[in-house]
């Protein structure tokens, strides 16, 4: 291997985990308490054929998590997406929860859910979702825990100058359906996306009260609240608008 290959390059874009970098063909990651669940669970993705994850390819020398470098892009910013971006990302999480179910890392819940599925643990190529990264959050859970949480930061935004809420809500459905969400989840997915705005405030508020420790300023950590609640404030006063378009 030539010194270019083995240079360690750092990985920009990562809001959590300091010392993300790359070596050649693969992403060098801190060791965590997360580690071994999430080894075991893209060793699971890996052997049922979802290609939508990096590998896991064990510790190297100096402790660090190996994976796979999946080329692409990682968007640095949210932002709006278009109907087919959504759908790609929709349709990936299911086969990823798919992969999964059944399987004694669910253990008694349906699925294990990645619970970060922002386009900020998204690699595209060209202009579209391929796979997803940063699984140290994945945990048994239900399906809508992800669904939720993709609903709002792919389609949903109460900034100004983003498309007018009824396209919001229709980009829902998009992903709803691209998901092959159930009519009963497709009920109360506006409350999913609602419990995890109010849990990402509750997250950063604990984090500003020094419960965990998170690389980030003090600016941005109630910078992340705000953004929380008022989103959260958004989606529920448009919460009609939105239960409508999944009918
Ligand atoms: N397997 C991978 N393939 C390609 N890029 C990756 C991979 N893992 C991480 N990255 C890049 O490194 C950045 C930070 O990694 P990530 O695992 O998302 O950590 P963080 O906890 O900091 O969000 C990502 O935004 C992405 O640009
Ligand atoms: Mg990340």
């Amino acid at each position: 291997m030539s010194e270019i290959v083995d240079e360690a390059v750092p990985l920009q874009g990562g809001r959590i985990t300091d010392g993300v970098v790359r070596i050649g063909d693969t992403v060098r990651r801190p060791a965590s308490a997360a580690s071994p669940f999430v080894a075991s669970v893209l060793d699971l993705l890996e052997s049922r054929g979802f290609t939508g994850a990096p590998r896991y390819l064990g510790r190297d020398q100096a402790g660090r998590d190996t994976f796979s470098f999946v080329p692409g892009w990682v968007p640095p910013k949210f932002r709006p997406w278009t109907d087919a971006q959504v759908a790609a990302a929709g349709a990936m999480a299911r086969a990823m929860h798919d992969a999964t179910r059944g399987s004694d890392l669910a253990g008694q819940h349906q699925v294990v859910c990645h619970h970060d599925l922002g386009p900020n643990n998204a690699v595209f190529q060209d202009e579209t979702p391929v796979a997803f990264i940063d699984f140290d959050m994945a945990a048994p859970g239900s399906p809508l825990e992800d669904v939720g949480y993709m609903s709002w930061l792919w389609c949903v935004s109460s900034k100004v100058g983003v498309p007018p809420v009824d396209v919001q809500a229709t980009q829902v459905r998009v992903l709803a359906d691209a998901y092959g969400l159930a009519g009963p989840e497709r009920a109360v997915l506006v409350d999913a996306m609602l419990e995890r705005q109010a849990r990402n405030a509750r997250f950063w508020a604990e984090v500003q009260a020094g419960f965990m420790a998170v690389e980030a300023t003090d600016q941005q950590i109630s910078d992340r609240i705000a953004w929380s609640r008022r989103e959260h404030d958004h989606t529920a006063e448009y919460r009609k608008v939105f239960e409508d378009a999944l009918k």
